[in-house]
């Protein structure tokens, strides 16, 4: 409890430092190591942050060894049965579930500002058709800054709200038209009338030639999706957001270098690497080979969908998902999915071997969520793009956190190994 210290010795001097430990209101306390440098002029080496804990955030809980995941205190499969994703943005946001009145006011703020400028939209032609969605997504939600002149002072927490309110609601319009500018059909404008979920949806699949209708099954599942995705505390992509945002870089720039972040296949990357994998393995019977590689410490080759770094027991968010995957293919028709197939047959495979079991390697949150939204029609390389919708809310959320408690810019130190003081040579005089 508060009141405990850590006391540590220097051997080569036998000076010593007493360090606080802090309790949180759950989940591991932590050593508060700033006395380190001062008193004993030693930094910590932690590459990874395997055991580093680098804020106070009230925002998300997770205790990966009970597999728990909890917004605001709320366990995410309650959520993710009960809630739907705007009022999750409100949650994560403010930090309480709104009443009635606040949900209308909240949803209505958010449906007034999904529009881009068109300006904006424009720029999506100094992109190749076959650009990546994700790489249109760094480039164009970074660009949003150049538009928003009237709400860049990050320490006016109007500017804060204004913007936060911008991100939420137009991440889906650019999402969407990121995938309709690689498909060479039309961007689709926004749809008020229609709930935050399947206006996206709309947006991503309407033709001008037909009418758009989606079963309120598919658009319930990825309003799931988007809840499940919300945000997850200091993973790497929003620990690149408090990095950029603590330089006090607009929420703009810094949301766009979290979607940088994001895209790798170990981290948001993950889903689309899924699908591919599964592609890979084809059949069953090649389940065997793929498992065996990626127990091979010289392989590269991971089992994509599997394992994390806090999580040493199922992800709960996983759990859901297999459930949507069967509610979906189910509407669909698909429960004979080979694909969806295969994902269980290598989930058990994998999680009844002796190295998975060892390493406490289960499913995360990508491995199904790339079934579900391939049996809805999204095409792999949109998996990570629509992570990136979920988490905008996460990410703005820890963002405005980090901007209201006042944090200094996060600077690093290391360990230098490389060579020691050496005065310049002269070409001339170099073999
Ligand atoms: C997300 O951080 C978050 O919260 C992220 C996220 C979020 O919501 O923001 O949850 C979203 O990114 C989920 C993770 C998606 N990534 C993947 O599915 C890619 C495959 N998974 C691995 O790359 C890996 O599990 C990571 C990157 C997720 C975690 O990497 P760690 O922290 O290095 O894993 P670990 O320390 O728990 O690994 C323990 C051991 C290691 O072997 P040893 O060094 O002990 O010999 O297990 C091995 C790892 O090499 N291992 C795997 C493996 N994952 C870990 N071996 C085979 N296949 C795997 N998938």
């Amino acid at each position: 409890m508060n009141g405990d210290t850590l006391t540590v010795i220097d051997s080569r001097t036998g000076k010593e430092a007493i360090l606080p430990i802090i309790t949180g209101t759950d989940g591991p306390p932590v050593v508060d190591i700033a006395k380190l440098s001062k008193e004993l002029g030693l930094f910590t080496l932690d590459p990874g942050f395997r055991s580093t804990a680098s804020c106070r955030s009230r925002i998300t809980f997770i205790d990966g060894d009970k597999g728990v995941l909890l917004y605001r205190g709320y366990p995410i499969d309650q959520l993710a049965e009960k809630s739907s994703f705007v009022e999750v943005c409100y949650l994560l946001k403010n930090g309480e579930l709104p009443t009635k009145e606040q949900y209308t006011k909240y949803e209505k703020i958010v449906t007034e500002h999904t529009m881009v400028h068109e300006q904006l939209l424009n720029s999506f032609k100094g992109y190749r058709r076959d650009a990546h969605p994700m790489a249109i997504m760094v480039g164009v939600v970074g660009a949003l800054s150049a538009f928003y002149h009237d709400s860049l002072d990050i320490h006016n927490p109007r500017h804060r709200e204004v913007s936060s309110f911008r991100l939420i609601a137009k991440i889906p319009t650019i999402a969407a038209a990121s995938y309709k500018y690689s498909v060479g059909q039309p961007f689709v404008y926004p749809k008020n009338d229609l709930s935050y979920t399947e206006n996206f949806l709309r947006m991503l699949f309407k033709v001008p030639s037909q009418r758009f209708k989606m079963s309120p099954v598919l658009i319930r599942a990825m309003d799931q999706i988007l809840i499940l995705h919300a945000d997850h505390e200091q993973n790497a992509s929003t620990s690149t957001v408090r990095l950029a945002g603590s330089s006090q870089a607009n929420p703009f720039a810094a949301i766009s270098a979290g979607i940088g972040a994001l895209w790798g296949p170990a981290h948001g990357g993950a889903n689309e690497a899924v699908l591919n994998m599964l592609d890979e393995i084809g059949d069953v019977s090649n389940v065997g080979e793929f498992v065996k590689r990626a127990k091979d410490p010289k392989d590269p080759f991971r089992l994509m969908g599997f394992g994390h770094r806090v999580y040493k027991n199922y992800d709960p968010r996983a759990k859901v998902l297999k459930q949507a995957c069967h509610d979906v293919l189910s509407e669909l028709g698909q429960h004979d999915d080979p694909k969806f197939k295969l994902a269980l047959a290598l989930e058990k495979i994998a999680t009844e071997d002796e190295y998975f079991v060892e390493k406490k390697l289960y499913p995360n949150v990508d491995f199904y969520s790339g079934i579900i939204q391939s049996a809805i029609g999204i095409p792999t390389n949109m998996f990570t793009v629509i992570f990136a919708v979920a988490r905008t809310i996460g990410w703005i959320t820890q963002w405005d956190e980090m901007i209201e408690g006042g944090e200094a810019i996060g600077r690093p130190r290391q360990l230098y190994t490389g060579e020691g003081f050496r005065d310049y040579v002269h070409i001339s005089q170099r073999e």
